[in-house]
């Protein structure tokens, strides 16, 4: 993975070479941009062989302003190289910062049905929200009122390097009637080819009022308002970031059931404000998304299934153009709460591993799991640093002669009689236990408690904290799965049906591994294998 920054000098682009990558803090196999602040995954395509990643980024520093859509492209989803922004508001064609470049998504035009650009290339096909900060007059002479947001596209015809604004955007200036006063609140569009109506969809939010809205197109310049869907589950604070997508439950084919999955901000589980990703199984006919009675709750009940449980999992993005029930998605790891305060430099905020999502029953209900892409083993080479296997464990902590920043680690046990709490501290020193990740078998829970995590932990109040997740057994066994980085823990409990992601900043001294036991936990066993530097793009060759 390797960034090159494109300086355009006198129409000459040159490569300004990579950096290494081992600032403090700094991910060595999750994606960050080498510079500057960083949000919502966005535009999520494989096309062409190639997995493209914009995001939510301001070119001009390393907090949320200004904001465009930065870019990085990947062959695997595993190394990425930094791209030359795609759609950048110093470049918006009613001048620099009239408009800001919000999130959205992708598609490719495969049928040709937009007419835009060029009649020989596939064009891919970006929506987008357009926020106009001031009152404009655009290109194509609509005016807008500032503070607008509204819903535009744009089109790219070199597999998807750089983009052109369509001459008649906004395509949707205003959200429908009776929603019209919500021109302020009207936003992140996430458009699809929907097979069976022969037509595209958007799905698109009205985040305060807990609504989302579908669309319908032929051609993705003109949409058609056909139904709405909202509120329910936990409602907090905004709605955002919305997905809609089939995947066959229990991976049976004749039982396709439709996913719709939202940010959801303030008012996620971790703590009180904190930011978190939900979703809603249901059905889709092409125009109405219809929750199962199951899935869905009375708004006041606080009640949602959440897709991850940690602090640190916001506005969740999944790929288009992947094959049948294909299901990849990356999610911004950080929490408003604190995002712009985070104390790395000179970038801020990653983005989470790519984690498969499949649907699955557990405990009766359909759920959606989340496991870390296969195609992270290309990271590993050679035998794990450590395994070893236990019949039981007594109560007390043994730091275990194994250490790391970078790692991937399996741990299974079951229950003895008596169990209460088994796991392990990461990143710990003799004095401190660092983060510690466990299970807890008198409330069937997995937690993260990262209340040590931080020699920097005072940049905000709100980052130590322990968080829970539900998590059964299967067979008598529990299954915990811990990828480990330098500022991050991503914990898949089960078959991930339970996942913890979690920002950690510990001292560059703390590497070691404790294991600790409470109880009685019985045939524990662990494994642990390094992870190599994703940016050393050389070992990829
Ligand atoms: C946005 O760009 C303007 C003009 O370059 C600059 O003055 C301002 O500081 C930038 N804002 C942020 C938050 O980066
Ligand atoms: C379409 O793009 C290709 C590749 O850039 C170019 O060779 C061709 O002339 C273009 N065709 C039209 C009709 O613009
Ligand atoms: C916008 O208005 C100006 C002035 O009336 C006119 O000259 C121009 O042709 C118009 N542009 C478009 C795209 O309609
Ligand atoms: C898009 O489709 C609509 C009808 O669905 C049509 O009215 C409009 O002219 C089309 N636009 C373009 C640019 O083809
Ligand atoms: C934390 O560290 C203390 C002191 O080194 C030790 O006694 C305790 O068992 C550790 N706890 C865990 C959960 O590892
Ligand atoms: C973790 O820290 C929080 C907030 O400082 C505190 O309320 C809680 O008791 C601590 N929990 C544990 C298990 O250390």
């Amino acid at each position: 993975m390797r960034a090159y920054f494109f300086l355009l000098l006198s129409g000459l682009v040159t490569f300004v070479s990579a950096q290494s990558y081992t600032e403090r803090y700094r991910p060595q196999y999750h994606y960050t941009p080498a510079k500057n602040w960083m949000n919502d995954p966005n535009g999520l395509i494989y096309h062409n062989g190639q997995y493209h990643l914009y995001y939510q980024y301001n070119p001009s520093g390393d907090v949320w302003g200004n904001m465009s859509w930065g870019h990085a492209i990947s062959n695997d989803l595993t190394y990425w190289e930094e791209q030359q922004v795609a759609l950048s508001a110093f470049d918006a064609p009613a001048g620099p910062l009239s408009e800001f470049y919000f999130s959205g998504s992708a598609v490719s035009d495969d049928i040709h049905s937009s007419g835009l650009g060029n009649s020989t290339r596939t064009p891919l096909v970006a929506a987008y929200t357009s926020y106009y900060p001031n009152d404009v007059t655009l290109p194509n002479n609509q005016t807008v009122r500032g503070g607008t947001q509204a819903q535009s596209i744009a089109y790219s015809t070199d597999d998807g390097l750089t983009w052109t604004e369509y001459a008649g955007n906004p395509v949707l200036p205003l959200p429908p009637s009776p929603y019209e006063d919500q021109w302020r609140d009207f936003r992140d569009p996430f458009i699809f080819w929907h097979e069976q109506g022969h037509h595209w969809v958007m799905v698109v939010s009205l985040p305060q009022l807990h609504k989302l809205l579908i669309y319908t197109s032929k051609n993705l310049t003109q949409w058609e308002h056909v139904s709405e869907f909202g509120p329910a589950n936990a409602v907090g604070g905004v709605w955002e970031c919305p997905n809609l997508f089939p995947l066959p439950l229990d991976g049976k084919k004749s039982n396709i059931k439709w996913v719709l999955m939202m940010g959801i901000n303030p008012g996620g589980l971790a703590f009180t404000g904190s930011s978190a990703t939900q979703y809603i199984v249901g059905s889709f006919d092409g125009k109405t998304f219809t929750a199962d009675a199951d899935s869905a709750y009375d708004p006041s009940s606080g009640k949602a299934n959440w897709l991850d449980y940690g602090p640190d999992y916001y506005a969740a993005a999944t790929y288009n153009g992947l094959g049948n029930f294909e299901r990849v998605a990356i999610t911004w790891m950080n929490d408003w709460a604190y995002a712009t305060i985070i104390p790395t430099f000179p970038w801020r905020s990653a983005m989470t591993i790519p984690r498969k999502l499949t649907l699955e029953k557990i405990d009766g209900q359909p759920r959606l799991l989340s496991t870390p892409h296969s195609n992270l083993q290309s990271l590993k080479h050679g035998p794990p640093l450590y395994s070893k296997h236990w019949d039981s464990i007594p109560t007390g902590s043994v730091t275990l002669p194994v250490s790391g920043k970078v790692l991937d680690i399996t741990l299974t046990f079951s229950s003895g009689k008596s169990s209460k709490h088994l796991g392990l501290g990461v990143r710990t020193n003799g004095m401190n236990n660092g983060t510690i990740i466990g299970y807890d078998f008198t409330t069937t829970q997995m937690f993260v408690n990262r209340n040590a995590s931080s020699d920097a932990s005072s940049f905000s109040s709100l980052f130590p904290g322990v968080y829970y997740a539900p998590l059964h057994s299967k067979d008598g066994t529990i299954k915990l799965r811990i990828l480990l980085d330098w500022s991050s823990v991503e914990v898949f409990g089960g078959r991930g049906e339970s996942t913890i992601t979690a920002q950690i900043f510990p001292s560059d001294a703390n590497t070691g591994i404790s294991l600790f036991s409470n109880g009685d936990a019985k045939d524990v066993r662990i494994k642990v294998e390094s992870v190599s530097s994703a940016w050393d793009i050389s070992s990829h060759k």
